[in-house]
């Protein structure tokens, strides 16, 4: 079938021209969709007078609203909060539209979508005004964010119920697909076509763009094709991780927490050792998460010894679900993640240990020693020499060339 030329959605991105257009049609949420209407019919009751709903990018946030709004015959008022960066932008977008009821008295909607953009440096007050609209409104506020555990949000989040757009698997992507090849009359073969969903890591809007731009109008989806396109790159940051392996009291669900971040197993491990104590207070658990961190690493030695491969599984599980089954209750505050500070200290130990080999190496030519021997022996010398004698210093300087560098490492 050849595309219409006068259908002007012919020419449209797929993602629009198979848009959900009722929540019915939006694939794999259906609890979350749920919480939400409810919330917007009753929100006048509702303790919090805000939802956030985050989940991971493509999966559906923004389109499920509009259709929930289609389904309720509602009027949308979507505003991208980093559109704009402080209260003054926010109240006039917003501000008006919050209070006024609608011309035909039908019902609103407010979307306040990515209101993770709100989280710079500079956008507190973007955040204050956002709290504040939630505060008045006459409407019901839906925010969405792929990212809800920004501490700059705390404010916000503190109003707001929380909604999780799970991340679809990939069978939920590739009954999208393949809906939209049989709509665009699209021959495929289902492995192909199931591995262009699996590739998709959870993100629809990539997965059907990815389709589109594979077999634009050829209207087959050629195999080879797929195996060009590399995997979507979904690389989750390390805070999102940890935040599913010490707050999730379901291990399937910390389980996957490591799958897609772009550290190792080993920083990885830097990582949780350093945020571990902050998370977990009951000392039964923390004892019980250091047990399974350090089963972790009784795994990593025998992977590395004896290049078993098989138990690097036994090794991530115990990071993530081991870790997140050794508490009895998760901690429900809001706990503010430090990279590590092992590795900074590592890192200086390395730079101190190189230094100290090269002054080694320029002493050792000179004196006519091993770099071995310069270091037991003739650097501690030296640098005693050094920090008790200032002419004595300037001729070890001169002497062996020593750098600014080398000499602080020497007399500091
Ligand atoms: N759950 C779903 N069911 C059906 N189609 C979907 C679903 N999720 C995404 N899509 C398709 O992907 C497109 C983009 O989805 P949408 O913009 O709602 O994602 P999002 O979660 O808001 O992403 P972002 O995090 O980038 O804002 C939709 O227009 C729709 O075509
Ligand atoms: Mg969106």
């Amino acid at each position: 079938m050849q595309n219409n030329p006068n259908n002007p959605l012919d020419n449209k991105p797929w993602t629009i021209k198979y848009q959900p257009r009722s929540a019915k049609e939006v694939q794999g949420h259906d609890e979350a969709l749920i919480t939400i209407k409810t919330f917007i019919l009753n929100y006048k009751n509702q303790e919090k007078r805000a939802v956030l709903i985050h989940g991971n990018v493509g999966s559906g946030k923004t389109c499920s609203i509009h259709a929930i709004a289609k389904d309720l015959n509602y009027e949308i008022i979507e505003v991208n909060a980093s559109d704009f960066r402080n209260a003054e932008g926010i109240n006039t977008t917003v501000g008006n539209a919050s209070k006024q009821l609608s011309l035909f008295a039908r019902g609103k909607i407010i979307l306040v979508d990515e209101v993770d953009g709100l989280s710079g440096a500079n956008d507190r007050g973007g955040v204050s005004a956002l709290t504040s609209l939630i505060e008045k409104s006459y409407y019901p506020i839906i925010c969405a964010a792929t990212d809800a555990y920004d501490e700059k949000l705390k404010p916000l989040k503190k109003m707001c119920n929380f909604v999780e757009f799970k991340s679809p698997n990939y069978q939920v992507v590739y009954k999208i697909l393949n809906e939209i090849c049989s709509k665009e009359k699209i021959s495929f073969n289902e492995i192909d076509l199931k591995s262009l969903a699996r590739k998709a890591a959870g993100d629809i809007r990539g997965a059907i763009n990815d389709l589109q731009s594979l077999v634009q109008d050829k209207k087959i989806l050629q195999t080879e094709a797929i195996e060009h396109l590399g995997d979507r790159e979904k690389v989750e940051s390390m805070f999102n991780a940890l935040v599913k392996i010490f707050k999730a009291s379901d291990a399937s669900i910390a389980n996957t927490a490591l799958d897609y971040v772009a550290e190792d197993l080993d920083e990885s491990t830097l990582w949780i050792d350093e945020n571990l104590p902050k998370e977990y207070t009951n000392p039964t658990a923390l004892a019980a998460a250091y047990n399974a961190l350090s089963k972790a690493n009784v795994y990593k030695g025998r992977i590395r010894r004896r290049e078993h491969w098989r138990f690097l599984v036994y090794q991530t599980t115990l990071m993530t679900a081991g870790i997140a089954a050794a508490k009895t209750e998760k901690n429900r505050e809001f706990i503010k993640y430090s990279p590590t500070q092992r590795l900074l200290k590592i890192w200086r130990a390395n730079m101190r240990y190189g230094l100290r080999k090269e002054i080694a190496a320029k002493i050792a030519v000179k004196t006519h020693t091993s770099k071995k021997e310069t270091i037991q022996n003739t650097l501690p010398f030296i640098s005693i020499m050094m920090k008790k004698n200032k002419a004595m210093k300037e001729s070890f300087i001169q002497e062996f060339e020593l750098t600014d560098d080398e000499v602080g490492f020497l007399v500091g």
